[in-house]
C-alpha cells in the first residue's frame, strides 16, 4: 500500500487550499455574506466555532474599549519611544506590545483563572479577598493607577453593562463586583479594572453559557486566550501611536537629566 509521510504540523483553524479560503470550514465568501464581522472571525479562528451574535459583539466591544489609553502608559511610551528612535512599524509595535503583562494589560488570564478557581470552590469573596492579602499577592484584574470609584473607567461600565444585559449567566462576573466592593472599601482605587471585567466576563462566558464543555472552557481559561483579546485590540492603539509619531516627524527622544535620580552606591 501507499506509505504516507507523517505530517510535520496538524492545523485546524484555516484551509488555503480550495478555490476558496475557509475559516474553520466557513468559506470566507460567507463570513462576509453573513457579516460575521470581526467578532465572527474571532470567533471561528480562536474557538473553532459560529459562538452568538451577542459574543461576537462583545468580542468587538472589548477590542474598541481597549484599542488605546493615550500616551502615557507602557505600551504605547515604548513604542512612541521606539518610532522615534528610527525604528520601523513592526519593531515599533512589538516594542510596545512587550510591556503587556501583569501589571498592564495581561492580568487578564490569571485575573480568569483566579476568580474561576475561588468561584468553583465556593469561597467567599472575603475569604479570596483575606486569602490573597494574607499570601502577600495582589488581586490581578483589581486595581489602577488612576481610575478610582471617584473617577470611574467608563469602559468598565460599558463591559458590566453589556455582559450583565446580555449574557445568560454571569456568576463569576458577579463574585468578580462582589471582591470589587470589598477591595474598593480598603482603597478607592482597587476597582475592577478593564483587564478584571473582561476576564470575568470570559469565564463565564466558557463556563457558564452553555457554549463549550467544560473541559474546552478550563482550557481556554488555562491557554492564554483570554490576555489575546486585549493585546489584539491595544495593537490598534500602538499602530497609531508609531504612525502619529512618524507623521509629527518627532525627533529622537532622550530622556532628562532632571528626571532621572542617579544614585550610585559608590559615591
Ligand atoms: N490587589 C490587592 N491590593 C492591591 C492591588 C491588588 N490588585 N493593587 C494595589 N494594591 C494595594 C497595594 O498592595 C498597596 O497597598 P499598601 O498601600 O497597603 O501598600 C496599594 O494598593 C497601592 O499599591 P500600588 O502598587 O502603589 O498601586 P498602583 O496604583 O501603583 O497599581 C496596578 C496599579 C499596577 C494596576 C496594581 O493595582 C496591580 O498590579 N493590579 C493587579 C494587576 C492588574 O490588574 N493589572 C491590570 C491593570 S489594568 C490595565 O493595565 C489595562
Ligand atoms: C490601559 O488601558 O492602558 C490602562 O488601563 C492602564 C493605565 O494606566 O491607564
Amino acid at each position: 500500500g501507499i506509505i504516507r509521510k507523517p505530517a510535520a504540523f496538524v492545523s485546524t483553524i484555516c484551509d488555503e487550499r480550495g478555490q476558496e479560503l475557509s475559516y474553520c470550514g466557513v468559506p470566507i465568501t460567507s463570513i462576509l455574506e453573513k457579516q460575521m464581522g470581526v467578532g465572527g472571525t474571532i470567533s471561528l479562528l480562536w474557538f473553532q466555532r459560529e459562538l452568538p451574535d451577542w459574543a461576537c459583539k462583545f468580542f468587538e466591544l472589548v477590542l474598541i474599549v481597549t484599542a488605546d489609553h493615550g500616551p502615557a502608559v507602557s505600551g504605547a511610551h515604548n513604542t512612541m519611544v521606539t518610532a522615534r528612535a528610527g525604528k520601523d512599524l513592526i519593531s515599533s509595535v512589538v516594542s510596545g506590545l512587550l510591556t503587556i503583562g501583569d501589571r498592564f494589560g495581561g492580568a487578564l488570564d490569571r485575573a480568569a483563572a483566579d476568580f474561576c478557581a475561588a468561584y468553583d470552590k465556593g469561597q467567599h469573596p472575603q475569604e479570596f479577598v483575606n486569602e490573597k492579602r494574607a499570601k502577600g499577592e495582589l488581586i490581578m484584574g483589581i486595581g489602577h493607577r488612576v481610575k478610582s470609584i471617584n473617577n470611574p473607567d467608563s469602559r468598565v461600565r460599558e463591559l458590566k453593562a453589556y455582559v450583565t444585559s446580555r449574557w445568560p449567566a454571569w456568576p463569576v462576573t458577579r463574585y468578580a463586583l462582589d471582591v470589587e466592593a470589598i477591595t474598593t472599601r480598603k482603597k478607592p482605587n482597587l476597582i475592577l479594572n478593564v483587564d478584571g471585567i473582561v476576564a470575568a466576563a470570559m469565564v463565564d462566558l466558557f463556563r457558564h453559557c452553555q457554549l463549550f464543555t467544560q473541559e474546552e472552557g478550563n482550557s481556554y481559561i488555562s491557554m492564554g486566550s483570554i490576555n489575546a483579546l486585549f493585546v489584539l485590540g491595544r495593537t490598534i492603539g500602538l499602530v497609531g501611536h508609531y504612525l502619529d509619531q512618524k507623521r509629527l516627524k518627532q525627533p529622537l527622544y532622550r530622556h532628562p537629566w532632571d528626571d532621572i535620580t542617579y544614585m550610585s552606591p559608590l559615591n
